[in-house]
């Protein structure tokens, strides 16, 4: 049944008005407080949810991404993710194309293999995505009006965040909402902002909230990591869409930095501990992804490439540790053997890239046994 949430709306103005003017009243910060208390509850109530195992060796959870059809075709890429992680979660198998090849029908089968992978060897895993740009099915597109976009989204949020209720720790509920280039115009241009304005955010985080009340619910999004006015913007649109969520009593968990980076980029550490710590006043988590290194500007070989993504991974990761500690750290897949980077940015040189923790042959990259290490022991 699709519940229509007239009453949430993140901003009154129209999406193309400028938006987040950042008047934050004492009333509203007050909302905030009695938000961190529930926050609180909810991180006390999540950490006795765990799995024994990374309870009690109190780690912070190191997770990949994995594709349904490799797992079927590819035994060894299968048990890597068995051998390193304690969180497996689907790649592409919860996005709308793969769920739902037409309005009538849902298609859970690819997410269902991972999952139930994950939970049957005791790791955890977690939901990506369901506001997104991009693997929207023509029919969904083809919606002209903003009632039957609601009545889409929320009807979807509710049936697949409902069938995995209790059984996901989290979920990506708005991906990539933010521009590209956000010193203009903040708002990304999308389907959903087209028909719903930027209101589409919070319905989807109340319909997700509702439909899954102990999975934490994360805004995530990209090229929040670095130095430079367009990663300023980033942060600061992220700071205030939080906000704004939460001066409109929704819950939101956790800021999702994905974690695609470029190697010659230089992570600005101490922008992003103060993007975390101002997080954490909010009652808000940090956790990585989907975490990958883009070499394609790095030159020489392996050697030279693994060095490159040890020292940008380490940045972030210092970065994140000096704001808060990250609920999870996930990679984008986890063999350079299978990876999105190489078509969207080859090497100039031809030469494999090498953005996972393992490499094509499933070794472990240094950088992967460091990054290991200070999951592993921190406090
Ligand atoms: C990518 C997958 O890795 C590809 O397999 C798929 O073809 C396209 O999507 N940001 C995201 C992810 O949030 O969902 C994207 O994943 C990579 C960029």
């Amino acid at each position: 049944m699709a519940i229509l949430h007239r009453d949430v709306h993140l901003d009154g103005a129209p999406p193309s008005a400028p938006a987040f003017p950042s008047d934050h009243s004492s009333a509203s910060a007050l909302t905030r407080r009695s938000l961190l208390r529930g926050g609180a509850a909810l991180a006390a109530a999540t950490l006795s949810s765990l799995p024994p195992v990374a309870r009690a060796a109190g780690r912070v959870p190191f997770g990949a991404a994995m594709q349904s059809d490799l797992m079927q075709s590819d035994p060894a890429y299968r048990q890597a993710f068995l051998d390193h992680c304690d969180l497996i979660l689907p790649m592409n198998e919860l996005k709308w194309d793969a769920l739902r090849p037409s309005r009538e029908e849902f298609s859970f089968w690819g997410a269902d293999q991972i999952i139930d992978l994950a939970r049957a060897n005791g790791r955890r895993s977690r939901g990506h995505c369901f506001v997104w740009w991009n693997a929207l099915p023509d029919w969904v597109e083809a919606i002209d009006t903003g009632l039957e976009a609601e009545r889409v989204l929320v009807d979807h949020i509710e049936q697949v965040a409902g069938r995995y209720a209790g059984t996901l720790t989290s979920w990506d509920v708005a991906n990539e909402v933010i521009a590209n280039d956000p010193t203009g115009e903040p708002m990304r241009d999308t389907f959903w902002m087209r028909r719903l304005g930027i209101d589409h955010i919070a319905i989807a985080f109340r319909a997700a909230a509702a439909a899954d009340p102990h999975a934490r619910l994360v805004l995530n999004d990209y090229d929040l990591e670095f130095t430079g006015p367009e990663h300023d913007a980033k942060r600061a649109v992220m700071m205030d869409l939080v906000r704004r969520l939460q001066d409109h009593n929704l819950r939101v968990d956790a800021v999702g930095l994905q974690g695609h980076l470029y190697a010659e980029q230089r992570v600005d550490v101490d922008a992003v501990a103060a993007f975390g710590r101002e997080l954490q006043r909010l009652g808000v988590g940090l956790l990585v992804t989907e975490l990958d290194v883009i070499d394609w500007k790095i030159r020489g070989g392996p050697a030279e490439q693994d060095a490159a993504a040890g020292r940008v991974i380490g940045d972030l990761m210092d970065a994140v540790f000096a704001a808060q500690r990250p609920e999870a750290v996930i990679t984008w897949g986890i063999t350079d053997r299978y990876t999105w980077i190489p078509d969207a940015m080859p090497r100039p040189d031809g030469t494999p890239s090498r953005p996972l923790p393992l490499d094509a042959r499933l070794r472990p990259k240094p950088w992967f046994e460091r990054l290991q290490r200070r999951l592993r022991t921190a406090l």
